[in-house]
Order: C-alpha cells, then structure tokens, then sequence
C-alpha cells in the first residue's frame, strides 16, 4: 500500500461532480456526514452521530451483508456508491481497517468538504491521506480512536488534531464518543494511537510469543505456574490475546506494521512491533468462540 500510494498522488483526479461540500462556517448544527465504513466500530461511531440529529451515509456497494446489517441497525442511509456518498457529505468520516486507509481516502478523490481519517494509521500515513485530500481541495482532520465501540459514556475517546479538530469534536458533543482535541502537529492523534495501541497489542503479541516458546520447549505448564505465583494475570490475558488474535489478527498486522514505521521514522528500534505483526500474520483468522483458543494461536505461531 505504501508503494503504490505515491501513484495515485501524482495522478490527474476528477473532481467529483454535483454540488460540492460546503464546509465554511460549519457549525455544530446537523450535518450530512459520510461514514466509511460501518464495522464494528465505525457503525457504533455512526449511531452517535445519527443520535445526535446528524444524516449519516454509508455506501453498500462493495461492502459485505454484516457491515448493511450494522449500518440498517444503526440508521445510516444508503448512498450506494462513495462517489454518490462523496458528492453528498459535508463531513467524512473513514473508520476501516488500516491497510485500507489510502484506498478509502483515494476513493473519495475531489471531494472537498472535511475528511476524517480515525484509523491506526502512522504519522507519516496520515500525512499521505492528508495530501490526497488537500490536493483536492478538501480539508483534513487526523483522528484515532481508542476504546471500545461507544455505546455508552466513559468508554471511548476520538482524539483529533489539525486546524479543524474543534469542528469535528463539536459533531459528537453529548453523545458517548468522548472526542478530544490532541495539541501539536497536525497528525498528533495518530501519533496518541500509534503509542497506545503499541503497548496495548504488542504486549498481547509478546505473551503469545512468550507462550509458544514455552510450550515449543516443553516448560509450559512451568512457566504456567511460576506465573501463578509471580505474574498471576498473565495467563488470563495470554488466553484473551488469542481470542482477540483470531477475531482481529488479521487487521492488526497492518496496525503492527503502521506503529513499526512510527517507531523508525522517530529514530526509534522498530523491530518489536515487526515481530508483533508477525505474530497476528501466523494468526489463524477465526472469529468463533470454542474454548481452545490458545492452543490454535499456538500451534499456527509455531508452524505446527
Ligand atoms: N473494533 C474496535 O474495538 C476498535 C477500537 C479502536 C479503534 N478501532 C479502529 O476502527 C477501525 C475499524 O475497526 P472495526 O472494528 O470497525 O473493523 P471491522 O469491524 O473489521 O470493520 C471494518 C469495515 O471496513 C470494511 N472493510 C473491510 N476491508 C476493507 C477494505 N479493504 N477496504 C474498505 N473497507 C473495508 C468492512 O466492510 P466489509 O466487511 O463489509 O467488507 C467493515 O465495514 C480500525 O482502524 C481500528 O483501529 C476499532
């Protein structure tokens, strides 16, 4: 994705037609907002929006029976296609997985109204989304998200940064999305993410890791019970690692790869978060619940 994204900068794009996006003077009265896409977390983000009084659109076309079902759930309206999405928001929002963030912001090429992208992407890719969005005259807000899907207060933050992050935290004003205005450079949201989630999932990576060594070198149920005495929480959260490796593995890699690149572009050893994202990559990708999480990650983390 990063190969390719240089291309699509350097092409000739065609604005979108129909009445373009008017964004002077918005205000936090309702608003027509474009949220790509509906998944688990972006159609928990839209129904604060639609509760709000807000007209969110999502786009069907291409998109999967469980994302129309999540948007129908949560009143989102179908625009069919993004162009048709495009030519209506005055506000986009992009919540998809992170390997998908340059291609969603490259769909909605000639839009010029205020993009949104709260994905876990890096610094350095939010500026990529930034410049294909100002080149086309629209206008950039960087956001990340962390936190379980808002169904309720105290559960979630929207951290946003750049000129125009008041004007999207204003969107969600009152509703369980609790945004926050991050001060300094315009991609500093992202940066918030990128250092968040690099504990919070590089460490469940380590523990598989750390798991399968033990079992591979027979001394698992050992180091079972030395952490029954000395690090009592770490069985608990290695199982709930692999219940979250085989739901979300498969988008975490690109998650793993954007903190890598964060690190390294900060002068920082980036190889943690390689070895994390390899880690999700062996990940078997299975979202149902059986009881023997665990020894699947393991097996499939050793190749066996
Ligand atoms: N879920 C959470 O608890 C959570 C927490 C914090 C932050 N986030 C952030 O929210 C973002 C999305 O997470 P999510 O939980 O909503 O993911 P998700 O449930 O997997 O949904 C992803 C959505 O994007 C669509 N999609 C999948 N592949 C795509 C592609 N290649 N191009 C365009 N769209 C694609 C999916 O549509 P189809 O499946 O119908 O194709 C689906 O509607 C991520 O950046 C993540 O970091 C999530």
């Amino acid at each position: 994705m990063h190969g390719t994204a240089p291309s699509r900068l350097g092409l000739n794009k065609t604005a979108l037609t129909g009445a373009p996006a008017t964004m002077a003077g918005v205000s936090n009265s309702a608003k027509i907002i474009g949220l790509l896409h509906p998944g688990e977390m972006g159609a928990a983000v839209g129904r604060c929006l639609t509760g709000r009084g807000h007209q969110v659109l999502w786009a069907a076309e291409g998109r999967g029976p469980d994302t129309a079902a999540r948007a129908k759930a949560a009143r989102l309206e179908d625009a069919g296609t993004i162009a048709a999405l495009a030519r209506r928001a005055e506000v986009i929002i992009s919540v998809c997985p992170p390997h998908a963030a340059l291609d969603v912001a490259w769909a909605v090429h000639g839009f010029s109204g205020l993009y949104v992208d709260a994905n876990a992407i890096s610094p350095g890719t939010a500026g990529e989304v930034a410049q294909m969005i100002t080149e086309s005259s629209g206008r950039y807000v960087d956001g990340g998200i962390i936190g379980s899907p808002p169904e309720r207060p105290g559960t979630t933050r929207l951290y946003l940064s750049g000129a125009d992050a008041g004007t999207v935290a204003g969107l969600f004003a009152g509703t369980p999305l609790e945004a926050r205005v991050v001060a300094g450079s315009a991609t500093a949201a992202s940066a918030v993410k990128m250092a968040y989630a690099g504990w919070t999932k590089g460490s469940a990576a380590l523990l598989l890791g750390l798991r399968a060594l033990a079992r591979e070198q027979g001394v698992e149920d050992t180091l079972l019970a030395e952490w029954e005495l000395s690090q009592p929480e770490l069985a608990g959260r290695s199982a709930g690692a692999a219940r979250s490796a085989l739901a979300k593995g498969w988008r975490w890699v690109a998650e793993m790869e954007e903190i890598a690149a964060t690190m390294s572009a900060a002068g920082l050893p980036d190889g943690f978060h390689q070895a994390a994202a390899e880690i999700f990559r062996r990940s078997p990708r299975d979202g149902q619940p059986a009881g023997d999480e665990v020894d699947r990650v393991l097996a499939a983390l050793a190749g066996s």
